[in-house]
Protein backbone atom coordinates (compact mmCIF):
# COMPACT_ATOMS: atom_id res chain seq x y z
CA UNK A 1 0.00 0.00 0.00
CA UNK A 2 0.94 3.30 -1.11
CA UNK A 3 1.88 5.82 1.84
CA UNK A 4 -0.33 8.46 1.81
CA UNK A 5 1.44 12.62 2.15
CA UNK A 6 0.55 14.48 5.25
CA UNK A 7 -0.40 18.20 2.94
CA UNK A 8 -3.10 19.97 3.88
CA UNK A 9 -4.71 23.26 2.22
CA UNK A 10 -6.38 25.69 4.76
CA UNK A 11 -8.39 28.52 2.98
CA UNK A 12 -9.81 31.49 5.11
CA UNK A 13 -9.82 35.21 4.73
CA UNK A 14 -9.69 35.75 8.38
CA UNK A 15 -5.71 35.92 9.58
CA UNK A 16 -7.13 34.57 13.36
CA UNK A 17 -8.73 31.63 12.02
CA UNK A 18 -5.82 30.53 9.19
CA UNK A 19 -3.29 30.56 11.85
CA UNK A 20 -5.20 29.00 14.97
CA UNK A 21 -5.63 26.32 12.36
CA UNK A 22 -2.31 26.19 10.85
CA UNK A 23 -1.04 25.80 14.29
CA UNK A 24 -3.75 23.28 15.58
CA UNK A 25 -2.99 21.00 12.24
CA UNK A 26 0.61 21.24 12.94
CA UNK A 27 0.34 19.81 15.87
CA UNK A 28 -1.74 17.12 14.70
CA UNK A 29 1.79 16.64 12.15
CA UNK A 30 -0.19 17.59 9.74
CA UNK A 31 2.41 19.38 6.83
CA UNK A 32 0.05 22.42 6.93
CA UNK A 33 -0.46 24.87 3.83
CA UNK A 34 -2.45 28.11 3.82
CA UNK A 35 -4.11 30.90 1.36
CA UNK A 36 -6.30 34.09 2.20
CA UNK A 37 -8.91 33.67 -0.64
CA UNK A 38 -9.94 31.15 -3.43
CA UNK A 39 -7.49 32.54 -6.15
CA UNK A 40 -4.31 31.81 -4.18
CA UNK A 41 -5.65 28.47 -2.91
CA UNK A 42 -5.91 27.10 -6.54
CA UNK A 43 -2.31 27.96 -7.47
CA UNK A 44 -1.05 26.51 -4.21
CA UNK A 45 -3.24 23.41 -5.01
CA UNK A 46 -2.11 23.12 -8.23
CA UNK A 47 1.71 22.96 -6.78
CA UNK A 48 1.49 21.26 -3.84
CA UNK A 49 -1.56 18.99 -4.79
CA UNK A 50 -2.75 18.78 -1.07
CA UNK A 51 -5.07 15.60 -0.85
CA UNK A 52 -7.33 17.59 1.97
CA UNK A 53 -8.32 21.09 1.67
CA UNK A 54 -10.24 22.88 4.30
CA UNK A 55 -11.98 26.24 3.56
CA UNK A 56 -14.16 28.37 4.55
CA UNK A 57 -17.61 28.45 3.15
CA UNK A 58 -18.19 32.38 2.60
CA UNK A 59 -15.31 34.30 1.48
CA UNK A 60 -14.89 37.51 -0.99
CA UNK A 61 -14.99 37.51 -4.51
CA UNK A 62 -14.52 33.63 -5.11
CA UNK A 63 -16.42 31.99 -2.15
CA UNK A 64 -16.07 28.09 -0.80
CA UNK A 65 -18.59 26.90 -3.13
CA UNK A 66 -16.57 28.38 -6.34
CA UNK A 67 -13.44 26.76 -4.87
CA UNK A 68 -15.20 23.38 -4.36
CA UNK A 69 -16.42 22.99 -7.45
CA UNK A 70 -12.79 24.50 -8.90
CA UNK A 71 -10.82 21.45 -6.98
CA UNK A 72 -13.26 18.59 -7.68
CA UNK A 73 -13.32 19.44 -11.41
CA UNK A 74 -8.93 19.98 -11.29
CA UNK A 75 -8.82 16.38 -9.39
CA UNK A 76 -12.34 14.68 -8.15
CA UNK A 77 -10.47 13.02 -5.65
CA UNK A 78 -9.52 15.96 -3.56
CA UNK A 79 -11.06 16.09 -0.22
CA UNK A 80 -12.63 19.33 0.57
CA UNK A 81 -13.85 20.22 4.20
CA UNK A 82 -16.33 23.14 4.44
CA UNK A 83 -15.79 25.69 7.33
CA UNK A 84 -19.52 26.63 8.26
CA UNK A 85 -20.47 29.56 9.63
CA UNK A 86 -24.22 30.39 11.61
CA UNK A 87 -26.98 30.42 9.10
CA UNK A 88 -24.26 29.26 6.49
CA UNK A 89 -26.90 26.07 5.93
CA UNK A 90 -27.93 27.35 2.24
CA UNK A 91 -24.65 26.86 1.10
CA UNK A 92 -23.55 24.09 3.21
CA UNK A 93 -26.61 22.33 1.36
CA UNK A 94 -24.94 23.49 -1.82
CA UNK A 95 -21.68 22.40 -1.02
CA UNK A 96 -23.15 18.34 -0.64
CA UNK A 97 -24.27 18.61 -3.72
CA UNK A 98 -21.27 19.09 -5.06
CA UNK A 99 -19.68 16.43 -3.02
CA UNK A 100 -17.81 18.40 0.02
CA UNK A 101 -16.46 15.34 2.52
CA UNK A 102 -17.45 16.97 5.41
CA UNK A 103 -18.86 20.39 7.63
CA UNK A 104 -16.99 22.40 10.53
CA UNK A 105 -19.19 24.80 11.95
CA UNK A 106 -18.00 27.96 13.23
CA UNK A 107 -16.23 28.48 15.88
CA UNK A 108 -14.50 25.77 15.25
CA UNK A 109 -14.13 23.27 17.89
CA UNK A 110 -10.93 20.75 17.86
CA UNK A 111 -12.56 17.73 18.79
CA UNK A 112 -14.65 18.04 15.65
CA UNK A 113 -12.20 19.01 13.54
CA UNK A 114 -10.35 16.09 14.14
CA UNK A 115 -13.44 13.91 13.86
CA UNK A 116 -13.62 15.33 10.23
CA UNK A 117 -10.34 15.16 9.07
CA UNK A 118 -10.10 11.78 10.13
CA UNK A 119 -13.20 10.58 7.92
CA UNK A 120 -11.35 13.05 4.87
CA UNK A 121 -8.40 10.67 5.46
CA UNK A 122 -10.39 7.04 5.44
CA UNK A 123 -12.29 8.21 2.80
CA UNK A 124 -9.26 9.03 0.49
CA UNK A 125 -7.69 5.74 1.58
CA UNK A 126 -10.73 4.28 0.85
CA UNK A 127 -10.53 6.21 -2.76
CA UNK A 128 -7.00 4.63 -3.23
CA UNK A 129 -7.86 1.31 -1.88
CA UNK A 130 -10.56 0.95 -4.94
CA UNK A 131 -7.95 2.37 -7.55
CA UNK A 132 -5.60 -0.10 -6.79
CA UNK A 133 -8.71 -2.91 -6.42
CA UNK A 134 -10.32 -1.86 -9.80
CA UNK A 135 -6.84 -2.12 -11.71
CA UNK A 136 -6.37 -5.70 -10.20
CA UNK A 137 -9.87 -6.07 -11.51
CA UNK A 138 -8.54 -4.39 -15.31
CA UNK A 139 -6.21 -7.25 -14.81
CA UNK A 140 -8.63 -10.09 -13.78
CA UNK A 141 -10.92 -9.37 -16.82
CA UNK A 142 -7.93 -9.16 -19.01
CA UNK A 143 -6.85 -12.62 -17.76
CA UNK A 144 -10.25 -13.61 -18.29
CA UNK A 145 -11.27 -12.54 -21.87
CA UNK A 146 -7.90 -14.65 -23.30
CA UNK A 147 -8.90 -17.56 -21.29
CA UNK A 148 -12.36 -16.75 -23.26
CA UNK A 149 -10.22 -16.15 -26.51
CA UNK A 150 -8.24 -19.68 -25.87
CA UNK A 151 -11.80 -21.16 -25.28
CA UNK A 152 -13.70 -19.86 -27.87
CA UNK A 153 -10.64 -21.07 -30.43
CA UNK A 154 -10.75 -24.56 -29.08
CA UNK A 155 -14.27 -24.89 -29.04
CA UNK A 156 -13.59 -23.79 -33.26
CA UNK A 157 -10.86 -26.72 -33.24
CA UNK A 158 -12.96 -29.23 -32.04
CA UNK A 159 -15.51 -28.50 -34.21
CA UNK A 160 -12.77 -28.22 -37.30
CA UNK A 161 -11.22 -31.55 -35.80
CA UNK A 162 -14.34 -33.56 -35.60
CA UNK A 163 -15.30 -32.65 -38.98
CA UNK A 164 -11.98 -33.72 -40.22
CA UNK A 165 -12.09 -37.04 -38.12
CA UNK A 166 -15.37 -37.66 -39.92
CA UNK A 167 -14.15 -37.33 -43.25
CA UNK A 168 -11.04 -39.58 -42.03
CA UNK A 169 -13.45 -42.02 -41.16
CA UNK A 170 -15.44 -42.45 -44.23
CA UNK A 171 -11.62 -42.60 -45.53
CA UNK A 172 -10.77 -45.51 -43.49
CA UNK A 173 -14.35 -47.57 -44.76
CA UNK A 174 -13.85 -47.26 -47.48
CA UNK A 175 -10.19 -48.87 -47.48
CA UNK A 176 -11.51 -51.36 -44.99
CA UNK A 177 -14.35 -52.14 -47.50
CA UNK A 178 -11.93 -52.69 -50.18
CA UNK A 179 -9.55 -54.52 -47.59
CA UNK A 180 -12.63 -56.96 -46.76
CA UNK A 181 -13.77 -57.26 -50.05
CA UNK A 182 -10.29 -58.14 -51.75
CA UNK A 183 -9.66 -61.08 -49.06
CA UNK A 184 -13.08 -62.40 -49.38
CA UNK A 185 -12.23 -62.50 -53.16
CA UNK A 186 -8.41 -62.81 -52.75
CA UNK A 187 -7.97 -60.07 -55.25
CA UNK A 188 -4.84 -59.33 -54.90
CA UNK A 189 -5.21 -56.09 -56.58
CA UNK A 190 -8.21 -54.53 -54.04
CA UNK A 191 -6.05 -55.68 -50.82
CA UNK A 192 -3.46 -53.43 -52.12
CA UNK A 193 -5.84 -50.66 -53.46
CA UNK A 194 -7.56 -50.92 -49.78
CA UNK A 195 -4.32 -50.97 -48.03
CA UNK A 196 -2.81 -48.06 -49.60
CA UNK A 197 -6.16 -46.01 -48.67
CA UNK A 198 -5.70 -47.18 -45.06
CA UNK A 199 -2.12 -46.10 -45.03
CA UNK A 200 -2.87 -42.53 -46.61
CA UNK A 201 -5.28 -42.39 -44.51
CA UNK A 202 -3.64 -43.17 -41.26
CA UNK A 203 -0.69 -40.84 -42.49
CA UNK A 204 -3.38 -37.85 -42.25
CA UNK A 205 -4.25 -38.79 -38.97
CA UNK A 206 -1.19 -38.46 -38.05
CA UNK A 207 -0.67 -35.34 -39.08
CA UNK A 208 -3.69 -33.97 -37.75
CA UNK A 209 -2.92 -35.40 -34.44
CA UNK A 210 0.68 -33.64 -34.15
CA UNK A 211 -0.53 -30.82 -35.25
CA UNK A 212 -3.41 -30.83 -32.51
CA UNK A 213 -0.76 -32.17 -30.07
CA UNK A 214 1.75 -28.34 -31.17
CA UNK A 215 -1.57 -26.65 -30.95
CA UNK A 216 -3.31 -27.45 -27.72
CA UNK A 217 0.75 -26.82 -26.02
CA UNK A 218 2.95 -24.23 -26.98
CA UNK A 219 6.29 -25.85 -27.19
CA UNK A 220 9.54 -24.32 -26.13
CA UNK A 221 11.86 -25.58 -28.68
CA UNK A 222 14.66 -27.60 -28.57
CA UNK A 223 17.73 -25.82 -29.89
CA UNK A 224 20.23 -28.17 -31.55
CA UNK A 225 23.59 -27.30 -33.78
CA UNK A 226 22.35 -28.37 -36.93
CA UNK A 227 24.68 -28.69 -40.11
CA UNK A 228 22.22 -27.18 -42.52
CA UNK A 229 22.89 -29.09 -45.75
CA UNK A 230 22.17 -32.08 -44.50
CA UNK A 231 18.99 -30.82 -42.47
CA UNK A 232 17.78 -29.35 -46.35
CA UNK A 233 18.31 -32.51 -47.42
CA UNK A 234 16.50 -34.81 -44.96
CA UNK A 235 13.60 -32.61 -45.71
CA UNK A 236 13.52 -33.08 -49.42
CA UNK A 237 14.28 -36.77 -49.08
CA UNK A 238 10.58 -37.00 -46.89
CA UNK A 239 9.05 -35.28 -50.16
CA UNK A 240 10.72 -37.12 -53.30
CA UNK A 241 8.73 -40.24 -53.42
CA UNK A 242 5.60 -37.69 -53.09
CA UNK A 243 6.76 -35.45 -56.11
CA UNK A 244 7.63 -38.41 -58.02
CA UNK A 245 4.04 -40.08 -57.84
CA UNK A 246 2.52 -36.70 -58.44
CA UNK A 247 4.79 -36.41 -61.92
CA UNK A 248 6.04 -33.35 -60.28
CA UNK A 249 9.30 -32.05 -60.98
CA UNK A 250 11.57 -31.27 -57.83
CA UNK A 251 14.75 -28.90 -58.15
CA UNK A 252 16.89 -28.53 -54.88
CA UNK A 253 19.41 -26.09 -55.03
CA UNK A 254 20.81 -25.55 -51.70
CA UNK A 255 24.38 -23.48 -51.09
CA UNK A 256 26.83 -25.96 -49.99
CA UNK A 257 28.64 -23.05 -47.62
CA UNK A 258 25.57 -23.13 -45.55
CA UNK A 259 27.71 -24.21 -42.33
CA UNK A 260 25.75 -24.80 -39.14
CA UNK A 261 23.08 -23.62 -37.09
CA UNK A 262 21.42 -23.41 -33.81
CA UNK A 263 18.04 -24.55 -34.35
CA UNK A 264 14.91 -26.91 -33.42
CA UNK A 265 15.29 -28.87 -36.12
CA UNK A 266 12.15 -31.33 -35.46
CA UNK A 267 9.74 -28.72 -35.81
CA UNK A 268 11.53 -26.66 -38.58
CA UNK A 269 11.56 -30.02 -40.02
CA UNK A 270 7.93 -30.41 -40.08
CA UNK A 271 7.11 -26.88 -41.26
CA UNK A 272 9.32 -26.72 -43.99
CA UNK A 273 7.63 -30.54 -44.89
CA UNK A 274 4.25 -28.90 -44.40
CA UNK A 275 4.99 -26.04 -47.17
CA UNK A 276 6.40 -28.51 -49.09
CA UNK A 277 2.83 -30.37 -49.16
CA UNK A 278 0.78 -27.37 -49.64
CA UNK A 279 2.95 -26.94 -52.62
CA UNK A 280 2.40 -30.32 -53.90
CA UNK A 281 -1.26 -29.74 -52.95
CA UNK A 282 -1.18 -26.92 -55.49
CA UNK A 283 0.11 -28.63 -58.27
CA UNK A 284 -1.74 -31.44 -58.14
CA UNK A 285 -5.20 -29.05 -57.95
CA UNK A 286 -4.04 -27.22 -61.08
CA UNK A 287 -5.24 -27.98 -64.18
CA UNK A 288 -4.14 -25.49 -66.38
CA UNK A 289 -0.71 -26.15 -67.10
CA UNK A 290 1.41 -29.00 -68.55
CA UNK A 291 4.21 -30.03 -65.63
CA UNK A 292 4.77 -28.96 -63.15
CA UNK A 293 7.67 -27.75 -60.53
CA UNK A 294 8.78 -27.14 -57.36
CA UNK A 295 11.69 -25.49 -56.32
CA UNK A 296 13.26 -26.10 -53.04
CA UNK A 297 16.27 -23.89 -52.33
CA UNK A 298 18.35 -23.16 -49.34
CA UNK A 299 20.96 -19.88 -48.98
CA UNK A 300 22.50 -17.35 -47.37
CA UNK A 301 22.19 -13.80 -46.68
CA UNK A 302 24.38 -12.12 -44.11
CA UNK A 303 23.14 -13.54 -40.86
CA UNK A 304 20.37 -15.23 -41.88
CA UNK A 305 19.83 -18.51 -43.41
CA UNK A 306 16.95 -18.77 -46.23
CA UNK A 307 14.65 -21.49 -47.44
CA UNK A 308 12.63 -20.45 -50.40
CA UNK A 309 9.80 -23.06 -51.57
CA UNK A 310 8.55 -22.04 -55.35
CA UNK A 311 5.68 -24.03 -56.90
CA UNK A 312 3.58 -23.54 -60.39
CA UNK A 313 0.54 -24.48 -58.89
CA UNK A 314 -2.72 -22.57 -58.71
CA UNK A 315 -1.82 -19.98 -56.79
CA UNK A 316 -3.99 -18.05 -54.57
CA UNK A 317 -5.86 -14.64 -54.37
CA UNK A 318 -5.63 -12.05 -51.97
CA UNK A 319 -8.24 -13.26 -50.05
CA UNK A 320 -7.04 -16.59 -49.45
CA UNK A 321 -3.08 -15.13 -48.89
CA UNK A 322 -4.68 -12.82 -46.01
CA UNK A 323 -6.21 -15.70 -44.12
CA UNK A 324 -2.91 -18.16 -44.61
CA UNK A 325 -1.62 -18.47 -41.30
CA UNK A 326 -5.25 -18.02 -39.56
CA UNK A 327 -5.62 -21.07 -38.01
CA UNK A 328 -8.27 -23.71 -39.10
CA UNK A 329 -7.69 -21.78 -42.56
CA UNK A 330 -7.60 -24.39 -45.25
CA UNK A 331 -9.52 -24.64 -48.58
CA UNK A 332 -9.07 -28.46 -48.28
CA UNK A 333 -12.02 -29.86 -46.76
CA UNK A 334 -11.65 -33.09 -44.96
CA UNK A 335 -8.47 -32.98 -46.97
CA UNK A 336 -6.78 -30.13 -44.43
CA UNK A 337 -7.11 -29.05 -40.53
CA UNK A 338 -5.45 -25.74 -41.72
CA UNK A 339 -3.15 -25.47 -38.70
CA UNK A 340 -0.01 -26.32 -41.28
CA UNK A 341 0.82 -22.65 -41.75
CA UNK A 342 -0.32 -21.32 -38.51
CA UNK A 343 1.85 -23.64 -36.61
CA UNK A 344 4.94 -23.15 -39.48
CA UNK A 345 4.93 -19.57 -38.96
CA UNK A 346 4.45 -20.08 -35.00
CA UNK A 347 7.87 -22.05 -35.59
CA UNK A 348 9.42 -19.57 -37.62
CA UNK A 349 8.53 -16.56 -35.42
CA UNK A 350 9.82 -18.68 -32.27
CA UNK A 351 13.29 -18.88 -34.05
CA UNK A 352 13.46 -15.44 -34.28
CA UNK A 353 12.26 -15.49 -38.04
CA UNK A 354 9.76 -14.47 -40.73
CA UNK A 355 8.03 -16.04 -43.32
CA UNK A 356 7.49 -14.01 -46.73
CA UNK A 357 4.73 -14.99 -49.01
CA UNK A 358 4.29 -14.23 -52.91
CA UNK A 359 2.00 -15.70 -55.05
CA UNK A 360 -0.98 -14.82 -57.75
CA UNK A 361 -3.65 -17.31 -58.68
CA UNK A 362 -2.56 -19.49 -61.74
CA UNK A 363 0.67 -18.78 -61.46
CA UNK A 364 1.96 -20.24 -58.03
CA UNK A 365 3.37 -19.44 -54.45
CA UNK A 366 6.14 -18.54 -53.67
CA UNK A 367 7.42 -19.10 -49.51
CA UNK A 368 10.22 -17.85 -48.22
CA UNK A 369 11.75 -18.38 -44.42
CA UNK A 370 14.24 -16.27 -43.32
CA UNK A 371 15.67 -17.05 -39.97
CA UNK A 372 18.84 -16.05 -38.15
CA UNK A 373 21.89 -17.84 -37.49
CA UNK A 374 22.32 -16.40 -34.19
CA UNK A 375 18.73 -17.98 -32.32
CA UNK A 376 16.80 -14.71 -30.77
CA UNK A 377 17.79 -15.60 -27.43
CA UNK A 378 20.41 -18.40 -27.01
CA UNK A 379 19.35 -20.79 -24.64
CA UNK A 380 23.06 -21.29 -23.92
CA UNK A 381 23.21 -17.43 -22.94
CA UNK A 382 19.98 -17.49 -21.00
CA UNK A 383 21.45 -20.19 -17.83
CA UNK A 384 24.78 -18.60 -17.96
CA UNK A 385 22.59 -14.75 -17.25
CA UNK A 386 20.89 -17.30 -14.29
CA UNK A 387 23.72 -18.89 -12.82
N1 LIG B 1 1.49 -23.22 -52.09
C1 LIG B 1 0.18 -22.93 -51.99
N2 LIG B 1 -0.56 -22.66 -53.10
C2 LIG B 1 -1.86 -22.37 -53.01
N3 LIG B 1 -2.54 -22.30 -51.85
C3 LIG B 1 -1.89 -22.53 -50.70
C4 LIG B 1 -0.49 -22.85 -50.71
N4 LIG B 1 -0.10 -23.01 -49.44
C5 LIG B 1 -1.20 -22.81 -48.68
N5 LIG B 1 -2.27 -22.54 -49.42
C6 LIG B 1 -3.63 -22.23 -48.95
O1 LIG B 1 -3.57 -21.97 -47.56
C7 LIG B 1 -4.44 -22.83 -46.86
C8 LIG B 1 -3.89 -23.09 -45.49
O2 LIG B 1 -2.73 -23.89 -45.53
P1 LIG B 1 -2.35 -24.76 -44.27
O3 LIG B 1 -1.11 -25.50 -44.55
O4 LIG B 1 -2.37 -23.88 -43.08
O5 LIG B 1 -3.58 -25.72 -44.12
P2 LIG B 1 -3.97 -26.96 -45.00
O6 LIG B 1 -2.84 -27.35 -45.88
O7 LIG B 1 -5.28 -26.65 -45.67
O8 LIG B 1 -4.22 -28.07 -43.90
P3 LIG B 1 -3.09 -28.79 -42.99
O9 LIG B 1 -3.40 -28.33 -41.61
O10 LIG B 1 -3.32 -30.22 -43.20
O11 LIG B 1 -1.76 -28.31 -43.43
C9 LIG B 1 -4.59 -24.04 -47.74
O12 LIG B 1 -5.79 -24.71 -47.48
C10 LIG B 1 -4.57 -23.39 -49.12
O13 LIG B 1 -5.83 -22.84 -49.44
MG1 LIG C 1 -0.84 -27.63 -45.13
Amino acid sequence: METMDNKILIVDDEEDVRDMLHLALSSMGYDVLDAEDGTKALQIFRDARPRIVLTDIKMPRMDGIELLKELKREDPDTEVIMITGHGDMDLAIKSIKHEATDFVPKPINLEVLKIALRRAQDKALTRQQIREYTENLEELVREKTELQNHLSSLGLMISSISHSIKGLLTGLDGGMYKLDAGVTRNDRERIEEGLEVVKITVERIRKMILNIIYYAKERDLQWNQVDLLSFADEVSKVMESKMQSHNIEFVKDFDPNLGKCELDDEHLHSALVNILENAVDACTKDQSKKGHRIVFNAKQDKNDVIFEIHDNGIGMDSTTLDKLFTPFFSSKGDKGTGLGLFISNKVVEQHGGQINVKSAPAQGSQFSLRIPKIPPESPKDKTTDEE
